[in-house]
């Protein structure tokens, strides 16, 4: 850590200095996904009984996430550095408290389980955030749907029922979050019920076979169309959580945009296919040497290309800012079409101080690739446009700083290790001790 004579500061401005244009080289290790492992401790509710989850990361909003089930009744232990215990049998509380909730959207998805095992939820709704207004009326339509009366009232979403029932639901879009929610409500629920138009994504298919492990029954998760035939309790089991395709895909841009060739592991292949796509047009090459490995060779020059964010198996959301970094220093005009969330741009204006050329009309941004980035103070909005600020710096030239930090540690886990390890130039400046939150 750099030592600092500055009068100590608050933890927002901690930053990350970073000197750009070095290569990239060795292998970096891919960590659990983040938005598999927040749904699955979730849908640990779902089981009076105890369940180890492997692959866990060690992140903020894991750590909230287990400070709410703790506030429910549940017992979270954490038993290894990646590993965590969750015992439900105690789960006796079914109004999870704001402060929390409102930290971390991914919480409210806590309202399926709650309501299957309790009859009852009071979950406050998540708020906005950064990226959008993210509603949740897809979880609470199938949730009424399935016989559950739900009302909303000061801002907390109240839903009960005696027992669930089973029932066919379409969603009007393949929402990842009213997916999880109702096909954890579902599986407790008497009867089958149908998702129609369901979400895709591979942290989908990971719940499943999560519930699949603690006793459910569901068939076609990973289609648009998901079954889940209703059992009366579910058990408790040891499941390892499948690895983050984005944090893999954070590992690619760095290597694209510092020229470097890098092997990443574990990962599963198919699940970086849109992204791996997208790469080989602009010129990069992506090799397997193994099932759970990729390694990425890059192209001395890109070509432009246009992305456009859809579900699944489209291009995810979550890797837009992280592309528009290579884009920003690739040869030609490139398009971004923001499809998912309507407020995904925050990253532009700061590529823009560090010598990009984006210019953003509604849901669009249009891109003329520069020879190169150069350094500058940048701040990050949300968790992935900091990340890819972070991969911007490590292009630029000269030292860029990147502040927002709090985002970042969101969802990466010992990014800057990581980053060091493959040869990468930065260092965290930390003004006073962080604080931390403890289970
Ligand atoms: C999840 C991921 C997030 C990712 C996103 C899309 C977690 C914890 N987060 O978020 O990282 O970017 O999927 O891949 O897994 N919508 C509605 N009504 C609803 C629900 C959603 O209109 O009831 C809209 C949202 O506002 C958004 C779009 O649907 O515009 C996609 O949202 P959704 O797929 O639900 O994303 P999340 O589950 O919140």
């Amino acid at each position: 850590m750099l030592t600092s004579t500055a009068t100590p500061l608050t933890t927002e401005q901690a930053h990350l200095k970073i000197q750009g244009g070095y290569r990239l080289s060795g292998e970096v290790r891919i960590s659990g996904a983040k938005n598999s492992a927040l749904v699955l401790m979730a849908g640990a509710l779902l089981a009076a009984d105890t369940t180890i989850l492997r692959a866990v990361p060690d992140l903020a909003d894991i750590r909230r996430l287990g400070e709410i089930l703790q506030a429910l009744g549940v017992k979270v232990q954490r038993l290894g550095s990646e590993t965590i215990a969750i015992d439900a049998t105690d789960l006796n509380t079914n109004d999870p408290p704001y402060r929390l909730v409102s930290q971390l959207r991914a919480s409210f998805f806590a309202i399926g389980p709650l309501v299957a095992r309790l009859g009852v939820a009071r979950v406050p709704l998540p708020g906005g955030c950064a990226i959008g207004a993210r509603p949740v009326e897809l979880h609470v339509r199938g949730l009424q749907a399935m016989g559950a009366e739900v009302t909303i009232d000061h801002g907390v979403v109240t839903a009960s029922a005696t027992k669930l029932k089973g029932t066919r639901i379409y969603l009007d879009y393949p929402s990842v979050g009213a997916t999880e929610t109702l096909m954890m409500a579902a599986t407790l629920a008497e009867g089958e019920t149908t998702i129609e138009n369901a979400a895709q994504e591979p942290e989908v298919v990971d719940l499943a076979n999560f519930c699949i492990a603690m006793g459910a029954k569901i068939y076609g998760a990973g289609t648009n169309s998901i079954t889940i035939v209703g059992v009366d309790r579910l058990h408790g089991t040891e499941y390892e959580i499948i690895p983050d395709r984005i944090e893999a895909g954070t590992f690619l841009l760095a290597a694209a945009v510092t020229r470097s060739a890098i092997t990443l592991a574990p990962v599963i292949p198919s699940h970086l296919t849109p992204v791996i796509a997208k790469l080989e047009e602009m010129g990069a090459t992506v090799e397997f040497p193994d099932p759970t490995r990729v390694r990425f060779i890059p192209a001395q020059r890109y070509r432009a290309t246009d992305i456009e964010t859809l579900p699944y198996p489209g291009f995810p959301t979550d890797m837009q800012a992280l592309m528009m970094t290579l884009l920003a220093i690739s040869e030609g005009n490139s398009l971004v079409s923001e499809t998912v969330f309507e407020n995904r741009f925050g990253h532009v204006a700061e590529l823009n101080r560090m010598g990009a050329d984006i210019r953003v009309k509604g849901n669009h941004a249009a891109i003329r690739g520069v020879p190169h980035l150069s350094s500058a103070p940048v701040t990050g909005t949300d968790l992935r446009a900091t990340a890819a600020l972070v991969v911007a710096g490590l292009a630029a030239h000269g030292e860029t700083h990147v502040y927002g930090l709090q985002h970042l540690d969101r969802g990466y886990w010992q990014m800057e290790a990581k980053l060091q390890g493959l040869g990468a130039r930065l260092e965290r400046y930390v003004p006073s001790a962080a604080t931390s939150l403890v289970f």
